[in-house]
């Protein structure tokens, strides 16, 4: 029987195949049920008892052998047919890897981002809020009246109502959650997105975004609140910039004002961007209204304060000379390319 097996084991030794068929029949041969290899395993039964130990070691090592050279040989001629297949080739290891495409950042981000670093260096800090949002928090505790008409189904989307629950119409919400979980001092700019309904035209967008600001401390003044503007419209806009405020309304600030920055594009002589005014408006601020602030669980005799709001896109359409809004929300990648140096 040991002979059995040495002659065998040459034979796989030795055996070569140039073709998968050769190598199957060569695996049927040695291996299969009823193959030279388990008519050895039959025959083992026979061996007598001190033999075992010996033949049956020799006989799984002819086994081993019989099965590594099959595998061995199937996956190199499997590997040899894959690369001879028309147009694959070898791959060349030698060659540059391919880079991969850099991404950039969408303008949005980049002028929100220049907007919190201004007003993160006079120690604002940030803070966010849900943008669904409850009727409290969007327009009750602002000093919205029960019949203003932003609460209006033209302007607001609902998601539920009776309470009403809606996507929030303006970042003036953050405010609000801030004062009531934080006493003053507070210092605090919310960016975030917003909604409202709106036909989407080149000027408006049923989606947009706001960055609001928060200022309450004692003894806050429509001074300081210039002053603050002012930091920001020539950070933002270039240091010969003039600001101008104008009287307006907001239920939540008394007074209120609209902010103008000088036109930077013309040096305020008058082009399109600012409708041959010379001023560009960009925002909307004023003194916190007592009432929104004992609203949100703050002493309106021992604090006052000012806010601010202003659309992302107003800006960013400003800064980099943009005449329709509808393009940030294209995703058209010869548009959003032009930024890729922009951080
Ligand atoms: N919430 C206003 C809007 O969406 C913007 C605004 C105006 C915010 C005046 C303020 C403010 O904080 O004081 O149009």
């Amino acid at each position: 029987m040991i002979d059995k097996i040495n002659t065998l084991l040459e034979e796989v030794k030795a055996f070569e195949a140039k073709t998968m068929e050769e190598a199957e029949v060569f695996r049927v041969r040695m291996l299969s049920k009823k193959g030279a290899i388990p008519a050895l395993f039959q025959e083992f039964k026979s061996v007598p008892p001190a033999d075992r130990k010996a033949v049956g070691q020799q006989l799984n090592q002819l086994k081993q052998a019989a099965t590594e050279k099959v595998n061995t040989i199937k996956t190199r001629l499997e590997t040899e047919a894959s690369s001879r297949q028309p147009g694959k080739k070898r791959p060349d290891l030698t060659m540059p890897a391919n880079f991969s495409p850099i991404g950039s950042r969408h303008p949005l981000s980049v002028i929100r981002n220049r907007i919190n670093n201004i007003f993160e260096k006079i120690g604002f800090v940030i803070s966010e809020g849900p943008e669904i949002e409850d009727d409290w928090h969007n327009f009750s505790a602002l000093n919205f009246p029960e019949d203003h008409p932003a609460r209006d189904m033209q302007d607001t989307f609902f998601v539920e109502k009776d309470p009403d629950i809606a996507l929030r119409t303006h970042t003036s919400s953050v405010q609000v959650r801030v004062m009531e979980t934080q006493q003053p001092p507070i210092r605090t700019i919310s960016p975030g997105r917003v909604f409202r309904n709106e036909a989407i035209s080149a000027r408006a967008h049923c989606i947009f975004h706001q960055v609001e600001g928060l200022y309450i401390d004692q003894d806050v003044s429509f001074a300081d609140m210039k002053q603050c503007l002012l930091y920001f419209a020539r950070e933002m806009f270039g240091e010969k910039t003039q600001i101008r405020l104008r009287p307006s309304f907001f239920p939540f600030t008394e007074p209120s004002a609209e902010m103008d920055v000088s036109c930077s594009l013309c040096d305020s002589k008058g082009c399109s961007i600012c409708k041959y005014s010379g001023w560009i408006e960009i925002m909307g601020c004023g003194m916190v209204d007592p009432n929104v602030l004992e609203n949100c669980g703050i002493d309106s005799k021992q604090y006052t304060g000012y806010a601010f709001g202003m659309g992302i896109e107003r800006i960013a359409m400003i800064i980099y000379h943009i005449k329709d809004l509808r393009m940030f929300f294209e995703n058209d990648l010869r548009f959003l390319r032009q930024f890729e140096s922009a951080m």
